[in-house]
């Protein structure tokens, strides 16, 4: 039987982290190139031949244009490569629900695409990486794991893109997902789906952008002034996600600035700052007067990047800012 042929392309991370000491607390993230990892996964036995492809050796927190630009070309070619049975993408954890969600919205949904990445550098006492890596080439590899959208692998759990974030920094089950769950649990033997593929050979939501335009998020603070906004508009930021208080809320004066800044045309999305927020639309705020939209479950730093690519695709109205975050 031929083996599943897997492509990795490579950022950096944890995942590729070296302490240069089993115990030690100090780590360079991306220092080990994507060769290292690769070697040591041939050791494991996979049932799947993996091509490595590195696309960058960094921390995520430097993730950005140029990066994802690299990636979503190198996806792209390879979901229209007879050859190639699903994608695996190594990367940092920081930001890994910010660059799932970007290639959730512009790939097509016909074959598996799997981020994984570390909590523990690849030579520390531990590491989670190899078997993330491990359990991603089980969910690549799955002739069920396609159709589902760009996923994370995090933990024996896998995520879709829209649900995952980080929601914790320190031990190895850091990820979440919400409203939903994980999609499935996950070992390097077995896989347990919990539901359907839901985008079985679904093109692309969203044409791959030309740029992305400059949206910020906003953090809501008590006692806070509406002087950020100002600032904000100031650097000609084309959007504005508010990470509210609760249900995505601000003192009376930041919010009749953002009306103003909607009014003007800026489009300006409510999100949560708290962890598991959902902010619905005309609870506590009136979205309809102030020509605002609300983020329903995504949180600031996804809504931000589906906002940028929504206003890419010329889409920046609050009506159909508001129909693509709640079909979302
Ligand atoms: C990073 O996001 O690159 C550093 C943290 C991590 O990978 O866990």
């Amino acid at each position: 039987m031929t083996r599943p042929r897997i492509l990795v392309l490579g950022t950096g991370g944890t995942i590729a982290g070296a302490a240069g000491s089993a115990t030690g607390g100090g780590y360079r993230a991306g220092g080990l190139a994507l060769s290292a990892m690769l070697d040591a996964a041939a050791g494991l036995g996979l049932e799947a031949e993996l091509v490595g492809e590195p696309i960058a050796q960094i921390g995520s927190q430097d993730m950005g244009w140029d990066q994802w630009s690299a990636l979503h070309a190198a996806c792209l070619a390879a979901c229209g490569d007879p050859a190639i049975s699903g994608i695996i993408i190594t990367h940092g954890t920081d930001t890994a629900e910010e660059t799932a969600l970007l290639l959730d919205l512009t790939l097509p949904a016909g074959k598996p695409v799997v981020l994984v990445g570390a909590m523990r550098p690849a030579d520390a006492v531990g590491s989670d990486g190899l078997r993330n890596l491990a359990n991603g080439v089980a969910v690549a590899s799955d002739p069920q794991g396609g159709g589902r959208g760009v996923m994370v692998v995090m933990g024996d759990a896998v995520f879709a893109a829209v649900d995952v974030r980080k929601a914790a920094t320190a031990h190895i089950d850091a990820f979440r997902g919400f409203p939903r769950g994980p999609i499935a649990r996950v070992t390097p033997s077995q896989i347990t789906w919990f539901g359907p593929p839901h985008r079985a050979d679904a093109p692309a939501s969203y044409a791959w952008p030309q740029s992305l335009p400059r949206v910020a998020i906003l953090t809501a603070g008590a006692g806070m002034d509406a002087k950020p906004v100002e600032a904000l508009l100031g650097i000609g930021c084309k959007g504005i996600v508010l990470a509210g208080m609760g249900q995505g809320n601000a003192p009376g004066c930041v919010l009749d600035a953002l009306a103003a800044a909607a009014k003007a045309g800026i489009a300006v999305v409510r999100s949560s700052r708290v962890d598991e927020g959902m902010v619905e639309r005309n609870v506590e705020v009136d979205d309809d007067a102030r020509g605002f939209v609300a983020a329903r479950a995504l949180g600031p730093a996804k809504a931000r990047i589906l906002l940028q690519v929504l206003l890419a695709n010329g889409i920046s109205d609050p009506a159909g800012v508001q129909a693509a975050f709640d079909n979302l």
